[in-house]
């Protein structure tokens, strides 16, 4: 193995800078392997300078700091790059064979990609046209098939659950009913995670519609009980029961849809009919910033290790993946396949259940 190259695709997560120091490092010290980091997703390999040269004196520091030091292209898809017309206008364009071709002169053993859903279809489907890719799983929603974990979820459940104390104090003090608007697209584990650890009377999940009526009767039981406050902690994809999900923003062919409001929904629905005061926090992008925890440097880190030692046993196309206690890895086709989703049956569920938490159903 003589060179490798790394980039970060797709919203970024905390740890990301301590696979691209692990990357570096394992590469040096392991296999005395040369590294290319990639500037702002695929699009650095045809971007000028987008390509440059990474030792272990350009990650000196990286692993407690969130963001990517390579940055990352949300929407860039080589197969269907954004382009701006001078006129304004916009259109897309299949950049595949460029960047294949760009891939192909930097003589690369492999090219690890650090991403989540989206950026991990690309890099299998690079790999189909004949790119050496190997894959690294990142996402705050822990929604990539295969991997028990993701690393940037640790951090987002503890900036989640760090909200839901602060909004308890304030919610006791004025006898308010706080609904907190949780990330994480179709998955709830983020919700599910921070509102068991951050003590939430209701949990609304993408995974278990919800109706009101059950939320308003757990507000009434708490507030006949004494307490006259609740948290209620709901993700941006959750639904009421034969409804659609909320949206800030429709997608289209190339973009993504935007989720983001059913915490207004569920507050002024509770107001009316349970008569209690109530606020909304959408905790947003704060979810995705910041140092990560000391769990996602460690995973990220033995995640990051382990693509690189994939590359040097001669396994391509697949994706490093912590499954119990260990790092493996498994085809990206398999990582794929099928997305991670809150198991309704599994013990996590029947534990907020078991403590009185009401999931809305
Ligand atoms: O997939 C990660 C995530 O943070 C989701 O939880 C959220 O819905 C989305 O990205 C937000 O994306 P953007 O950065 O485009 O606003």
């Amino acid at each position: 193995m003589k060179r490798l190259a790394i980039l970060t695709g797709g919203g970024d997560a905390p740890g990301l800078n301590a696979v691209i120091r692990a990357v570096v490092k394992t590469a040096e010290n392991e296999y005395n392997c040369e590294v290319l980091g990639v500037r702002n997703g695929f699009d650095g390999f045809i971007q000028d300078g987008g390509v440059f040269p990474l030792d272990s004196k350009g990650v000196r520091g990286i692993l407690p700091r969130g963001g990517t030091i390579l940055g990352a292209a949300n929407r860039g898809n080589p197969f269907a790059l954004k382009v701006v017309d001078p006129d304004g206008s916009v259109h897309y364009e299949d950049t595949s064979q460029r960047v294949y071709e760009r891939i192909h002169s930097l003589r690369l053993d492999a090219l690890v990609v650090v991403g989540g859903d989206g950026t991990l279809h690309i890099a299998q489907e690079l790999h189909e046209i004949g790119v050496p890719v190997v894959g690294v799983p990142k996402t705050i929603d822990n929604d990539i098939g295969g991997t028990d974990f993701s690393f940037g979820f640790d951090t987002a459940v503890v900036t989640a659950t760090e909200a839901l104390d602060k909004l308890h104090t304030t919610a006791e003090s004025h006898h308010r009913v706080m609904v907190l608007e949780l990330m994480g697209r179709d998955a709830g584990f983020i919700t599910l995670y921070a509102g068991i650890a951050g003590g939430a009377d209701v949990i609304l999940i993408p995974e278990i519609p919800f109706r009101y009526e059950a939320i308003c009767k757990k507000v009434n039981e708490r507030v006949s009980r004494g307490s006259f406050f609740s948290i209620i902690a709901v993700s941006e994809g959750a639904s009421v029961q034969g409804q659609e999900q909320v949206f800030l923003r429709e997608g289209d062919s190339i973009h993504q849809s935007r989720l983001g409001g059913i915490s207004h929904q569920v507050a002024e629905y509770i107001a009316r009919v349970c008569d209690v005061e109530t606020r909304v926090t959408i905790l947003g992008h704060l979810q995705r910033g910041g140092s990560p925890t000391a769990f996602d440097r460690w995973l990220a880190t033995r995640l990051a290790a382990e693509a690189v030692r994939a590359v040097g046993r001669g396994e391509l196309g697949c994706m490093s993946a912590l499954q119990g206690n260990k790092v493996v890895t498994i085809p990206l086709s398999e990582a794929l396949a099928t997305p991670k989703r809150v198991n309704v049956l599994g013990d996590t569920v029947l534990t907020a259940r078991s403590l009185g938490i009401s999931l809305g159903d």
